[in-house]
């Protein structure tokens, strides 16, 4: 593979990483983009489905819905940025760049309603946004900008040296070279991989965020994982039932057939993403299950895709069994309004970087949005900056290969232990020994990964890096706040 050098070099292909190529490419930069994804669908933007909210006429009671849902903990600063750039940033890169076409009724746009929002500001494709975003947007980057973009290609690791960061080493058909660069943007994504289950795609092992950290880098709120209340959960894997549904008016029941959310909160089907999904945990415990009633709503005319999927998995309306499954990490690179992080010429946008946006719970349909305005603002300040060369690291390959099997146990094994004790709820004693039996996995990665270069080596060891910092963070939070909800006791043990 040949070395290259490149003005800026984005890491990532959702609509963060997107949106900052976008950015730079328009500011006359010379960028690459590489991507470990090589279909649409191995993006979490990709699997979206309630959409993107905009600000309508009131930006001060969109910042305060955000607040209000992050239990008061999100950076009012970060808050500001968003709502003041939303509109615009929806304006000039979904509908005049790409010309996405969000559902209108006989008014205009059909704003959709979420949980804790306070109106319905809500743009939406039926409840597909994410793919009518992607597939234009890859397109567009692809046909009409100068964006270089590599597929199937996967950062592997940071080049660095004292605090500055020079590019990023990748793998790209088992071979690796170094990509110099003036300035990295990071824009991996999330960690759903960590959890056996979660509504990410696969391939959503914290890479972005274990590279940054290894390099150096600081992140924050880490403990603050969420999970989505209503997914569902067959042989053939999980998809998420958007909270859109709900918004509309489906109801949750449990196994006896009761409506029970007015009992958790006032805002009953619609309270805050956290509080839901803890009351459908606890009713499956208590009752067996939990249905999302659909009855009460048009579902299959206001759903189609919804309705698609449920009948392509086997499961039959109008009760359709939800359970929590892992959703969005709302901590991850800390960074500044800009996207920049503790080290030059690091910058991370969209999942993997903490803005201070979300606190300790993010807001529905906030995800795509700060992707957007922080691509924007990262791939602005990411030009300029000279490109140089410093020595790249030496990665090894020179033991036989990995067992096959060796990937997979470990990351069933680390699967088990962020379920039982990093999951909906913890406990101290819990995160306590999960730290143990991650710190005893991630050393066993590590000894590997001293002599042998593979993709799926490192992306196990991104996700033993990603599970400890967020086993650690949680266990330094010693009371419950957003999505880190702890109990007194660990009600299960970790098996080693
Ligand atoms: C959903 O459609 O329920 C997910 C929206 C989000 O995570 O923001």
């Amino acid at each position: 593979m040949d070395r290259k050098r490149t003005d800026v070099l984005v890491v990532g292909a959702g609509i963060a990483g997107l949106a900052a190529a976008l950015k730079a490419d328009r500011q006359g930069a010379d960028v690459t983009l590489v991507t470990k994804a090589s279909r649409p669908e191995a993006a979490s933007t990709w699997w979206a489905q309630g959409g993107i909210a905009v600000t309508r006429d009131d930006p001060d009671q969109f910042a305060q819905d955000i607040l209000e849902a992050s239990a008061g903990t999100a950076d009012p600063d970060a808050v500001e940025t968003l709502v003041t750039e939303a509109d615009d940033a929806v304006r000039d890169i979904l509908v005049d760049t790409l010309g996405v076409e969000f559902d209108t009724n006989g008014d205009g746009f059909d704003y959709g309603k979420e949980a804790a929002h306070d109106e319905p500001r809500i743009l939406h494709v039926d409840a597909a946004t994410g793919k009518h975003i992607h597939v234009p947007f890859l397109n567009y980057i692809t046909d009409e900008t100068d964006v270089e973009m590599l597929d199937d290609t996967a950062a592997l690791e940071l080049i660095r040296h004292e605090g500055r960061v020079y590019g990023v080493m990748i793998e790209q058909d088992g071979e690796w070279a170094p990509i110099f660069a003036g300035a990295t943007v990071l824009a991996t994504g999330g960690i759903g991989a960590l959890y056996p289950r979660s509504t990410n795609p696969d391939g959503a092992t914290g890479d972005g965020i274990a590279m940054a950290a290894l390099a150096g880098a600081d992140v924050a709120d880490m403990e603050y994982v969420q999970f989505h209340p209503t997914a569902v959960h067959t042989e053939e894997g999980t998809f998420l039932v958007s909270e859109a549904v709900r918004g509309e008016g489906g109801i949750l029941r449990n196994g006896d057939g009761d409506r029970f959310m007015p009992e958790y909160h006032a805002d009953a089907e619609l309270a805050p993403r956290d509080v839901v999904a803890r009351a459908v945990k606890a009713e499956r415990a208590e009752t067996g299950e939990v249905v999302l009633d659909v009855s009460p709503i048009e579902f299959e005319s206001e759903f189609p895709d919804l309705t698609a999927k449920c009948n392509d998995h086997g499961v039959s309306l109008p009760e359709i069994p939800v359970a929590p499954a892992e959703h969005f990490l709302c901590g991850g690179i800390d960074v500044d309004r800009d996207g920049q992080s503790s080290l030059d010429r690091l910058f991370a946008v969209g999942e993997c970087a903490c803005t201070g946006v979300h606190g300790a719970n993010r807001l529905a349909s906030t995800s795509l949005l700060e992707g957007l305005v922080w691509g924007r603002r990262a791939g602005d300040a990411a030009t300029g900056h000279a490109v140089e060369r410093i020595e790249a690291p030496e990665l090894l390959d020179r033991d036989p290969a990995l067992p096959d099997t060796f990937a997979r146990e470990k990351f069933h094994r680390l699967r088990r232990v962020m379920d039982e004790q990093v999951g909906i709820e913890r406990s101290p004693e819990g995160l306590s020994r999960s730290q143990a039996v991650l710190r005893r996995l991630k050393g066993e990665v590590d000894a590997y990964v001293r002599t042998r270069t593979s993709r799926p080596l490192y992306e196990l060891r991104s996700a033993a890096i990603v599970s400890l910092l967020i086993a650690r963070a949680a266990s330094e939070r010693d009371e419950s706040v957003g999505c880190h909800y702890l109990v007194d006791q660990a009600d299960a043990l970790v098996s080693d």
